[in-house]
């Protein structure tokens, strides 16, 4: 349990597994390889899901890796302290994963080829799952209540601050070939093209079958049963109690827990933060 955040420059990350060095060491030195595939994302906004389409992508839907490897080692999170460790050592291209913002992230991918995929989600539903999620784990400090956490979202006093200069900053990449923006709610919507749409980025062409294995094993309930996906093999220092990163996994959550006035005071902010950007960008209302 923990009283605080780890700060770097400003920014609040996590305190398990992380470390000061490490992280700065990560955005003045990593060197990322043409042939580096990387997601990146604000937290809470279907990562592990993306990790999970890219896996068996790369596999041609054999799900063997998946069902023998834990996630966070087939896709290690760049800017922890483990995950870091197994990049460096790691040949052959990589999959990686980052929370990093578009201004902390290692500056030798911007002379690279390699491919980027960011994934965002209604802001709302984030705020939702990431109540729930760092109320659960023991990553970073504890909301007690869901107004509580609700003030400190719209503050960015939450892991990895604020998620509208995150989504700011890498939308300014979207017009990049090597940069494919994808959202939460279209993979909800019409998997099937979306898991289309990121193979043809990736130049990974799958037959139909191929395809439908995919589709099938990153669904919600496959994934929810898989331990080496799901995050129940965490341990105990990580997750209080007995947890799985698949909490509810729907469109709109955000519905069933804000109050009108906060729904309200949620939109005044967002149209202020985001003003001058085109809506058409952004699948939620
Ligand atoms: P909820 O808490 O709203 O259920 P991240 O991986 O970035 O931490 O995001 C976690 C969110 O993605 C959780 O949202 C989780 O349920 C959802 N999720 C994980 N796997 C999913 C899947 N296969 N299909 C749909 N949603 C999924």
């Amino acid at each position: 349990m923990t009283d605080d955040y780890l700060w770097f420059e400003g920014l609040p990350f996590l305190v398990i597994g992380y470390r000061y060095e490490v992280i700065k060491e990560v955005c003045a030195q990593f060197v990322i390889k043409d042939e580096d595939i990387v997601t990146v994302s604000y937290p809470k906004s279907g990562s592990h899901w993306l990790i999970e389409i890219l896996c068996l992508i790369h596999s041609k839907g054999d799900t063997k890796w998946i069902r023998s490897v834990p996630i966070w080692e087939r896709a290690p999170w760049l800017e922890s302290e483990d995950g870091y460790k197994l990049l460096k050592e790691r040949e052959g291209p990589r999959l990686l994963a980052s929370h990093l913002p578009f201004h902390l992230f290692p500056k030798s991918f911007f002379t690279s080829k390699a491919k980027v995929i960011y994934i965002m989600r209604n802001p709302k539903d984030v705020l939702v799952s990431g109540y729930y999620y760092w109320t659960i784990t023991n990553f970073s400090k504890k909301p007690e209540s869901l107004e509580q956490y609700f003030k400190w979202f719209l503050q960015g006093y939450v892991p990895y601050g604020s998620w509208f200069e995150h989504i700011r900053g890498w939308m300014s990449m979207r017009h990049r070939k090597n940069v494919l923006l994808l959202s939460y709610e279209e993979l909800q919507k019409d998997p099937r093209s979306t898991i289309e749409r990121i193979s043809q980025f990736l130049g990974k062409k799958l037959n139909p079958e191929e395809l439908d294995s995919v589709l099938k094993n990153s669904s919600f309930q496959v994934m929810k049963e898989n331990k080496m996906s799901n995050l129940e093999i965490l341990s105990e220092e990580f997750s209080s109690r007995h947890f799985k990163i698949t909490r509810k996994g729907i469109c709109g959550d955000w519905k069933n827990h804000l109050t009108v006035a906060q729904a309200e005071a949620f939109d005044k902010v967002y149209q202020e933060k985001m003003a001058g950007f085109p809506k058409e960008l952004f699948p939620w209302e």
